[in-house]
């Protein structure tokens, strides 16, 4: 039987969303499935507001970035009416399943309604590429290889003014962006929310570079990174509201840090904030076909009625994971891998 399938793209946009959108309903066209969009995340099974996806709708979205359905952090539920709601409507738009992009809480929600038995599954997305059970998620190839071009380019500008530049980049609980893309631009120093650090550790190893001969350094910051002070662990926050699911903004740690390091050390420090650029335009090619895959394999799943699932890379392998195991904890940066960056400190 002909099956009507929605999907939804929630949490903070990231590159290769609509490559997701574009291989389900080409997958789904195979199966002589239909496809409708929900809009703006699980607002969209609130409103009921929907877009017709076909073949024709997903043309030319294959490299474009953000999401064509748009997105919101709406968390249904909290409130159990809400909650309702939602399930009134997945029977009212007449689906048989729902297809979720998200990130932990977007999959979070995926769970539980997979709980009271909503006919779910889920495709892990984040430019964070800090979601369990899956050894990358699509988004953070591009994040990265913008971050890295940035720091590629503050090179020349901190070399010929002699200064220290401070990049901050995207990264809540975890490190990776700032790991990956500091390890490939060859930033000076990486500072992660995994491992807290001190201003006087981060002023000491630019005083050995500058003593070595090197009078300009990359600092490569996560705006989650937590700085160690006589208060204990600080992190910076950008203001003070929380979203729905209790998230303060993030930012600025980037500006203390240089303001900190120049007072310090005496160099001349400047600050660069990458901000919401990590996250726009073009996904790269890694990036499109990890999303093609990701999106062919939970059209597959709801083909084969395996439900409560998420969709996984498991080194070059696409699998299967149940959702409820992806919202129990942050994929952190082990220390091994964060020690490579120490080898290219003075
Ligand atoms: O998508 C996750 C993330 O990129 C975090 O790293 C960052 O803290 C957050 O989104 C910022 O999102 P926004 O400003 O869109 O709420």
């Amino acid at each position: 039987m002909k099956k009507r399938i929605g999907i939804l793209t929630g949490g903070g946009d990231c590159p290769g969303l609509n490559a997701v959108i574009r291989a389900v309903v080409w997958r789904a066209a195979q199966y002589n499935d239909n496809f409708i969009g929900l809009k703006n995340g699980w607002a969209g099974l609130l409103t009921c507001e929907t877009m017709a996806l076909n073949r024709n709708s997903v043309a030319g979205i294959l490299y474009r970035g953000g999401t064509i359905l748009g997105t919101s952090r709406t968390n249904i539920f909290k409130d159990p009416q809400v909650a309702k709601k939602v399930t009134e409507n997945i029977k009212k738009l007449g689906l048989d399943a729902i297809i979720a992009v998200g990130g932990e809480d977007t999959l979070g929600a995926a769970a539980r309604l997979s709980q009271r038995k909503v006919p779910v599954v889920g495709v892990p997305k984040t430019i964070d590429n800090d979601l369990p059970c899956t050894d990358f998620t699509f988004g953070f190839d591009t994040a990265i290889s913008i971050a890295t071009e940035a720091i590629d380019r503050l090179h020349t500008t901190a070399e010929s003014h002699n200064r220290v530049l401070v990049v901050e980049v995207m990264g809540r609980h975890a490190g990776w962006i700032a790991s990956y893309a500091g390890l490939a631009g060859g930033a000076d120093i990486i500072l992660v929310p995994e491992y807290p650090f001190t201003i006087e550790e981060v002023c000491e190893a630019i005083r050995r570079r500058h003593d070595a001969g090197k009078f300009f350094s990359i600092v490569c910051v996560a705006e989650g990174a937590q700085m160690m002070t006589k208060k204990g662990k600080e992190v910076i926050l950008a203001s003070r509201s929380k979203d729905a699911f209790g998230h303060v903004r993030l930012g600025g740690i980037g500006a203390v840090l240089a303001e900190k390091i120049e007072s310090a050390t005496g160099y001349e420090t400047r600050v660069t904030v990458l901000g919401h650029i990590q996250r726009g335009g073009s996904p790269t090619a890694h990036d499109r076909v990890l999303a093609t895959r990701y999106g062919i394999e939970a059209m597959d799943c709801v083909n084969d009625g395996d439900f409560g699932k998420m969709v996984a890379l498991n080194g070059t392998a696409i699998v299967r994971v149940p959702l409820k195991n992806v919202t129990k904890k942050i994929k952190t940066i082990n220390r091994d891998f964060y020690e490579l960056a120490k080898v290219f400190q003075y």
